[in-house]
């Protein structure tokens, strides 16, 4: 089972930009590439280093930081080292301009 919550309106965000939410006690992060949104969580699994600090780069990929790891933000899987393990997901839908992310229970 998941819950469905909003986040933020979608015009938060612009192109290539993302942010970190508190959303129902999880922090997740919500990232714009061009006019598509993608929810995932907020620490690399590397060595749990805020992904917020990072950037976003061509391809759907976050950077992290903090030694250079990249995920695909689309499913979460590590696509550059140093991390191996993926960071977790989360369906994002928009109603009416929210953004809505579903969070298992
Ligand atoms: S903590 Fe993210 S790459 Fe090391």
């Amino acid at each position: 089972m998941a819950n469905k919550y909003p986040v933020t309106s979608a015009t938060t965000l612009k192109p290539g930009e993302m942010k970190c939410f508190d959303v129902n006690g999880e922090r997740v992060i919500v990232a714009r590439v061009e006019n598509e949104y993608y929810a995932f969580e907020e620490l690399c699994s590397h060595e749990d280093f805020p992904l917020w600090y990072g950037a976003l780069k061509k391809g759907y990929r976050v950077e992290c930081s903090l030694h250079g790891a990249q995920f695909d933000i689309r499913d979460g899987q590590p696509v550059f080292e140093p991390a191996t393990r993926p960071i977790k997901t989360y369906p994002l839908s928009i109603e009416n301009d929210t953004i809505f992310v579903e969070l298992p229970e």
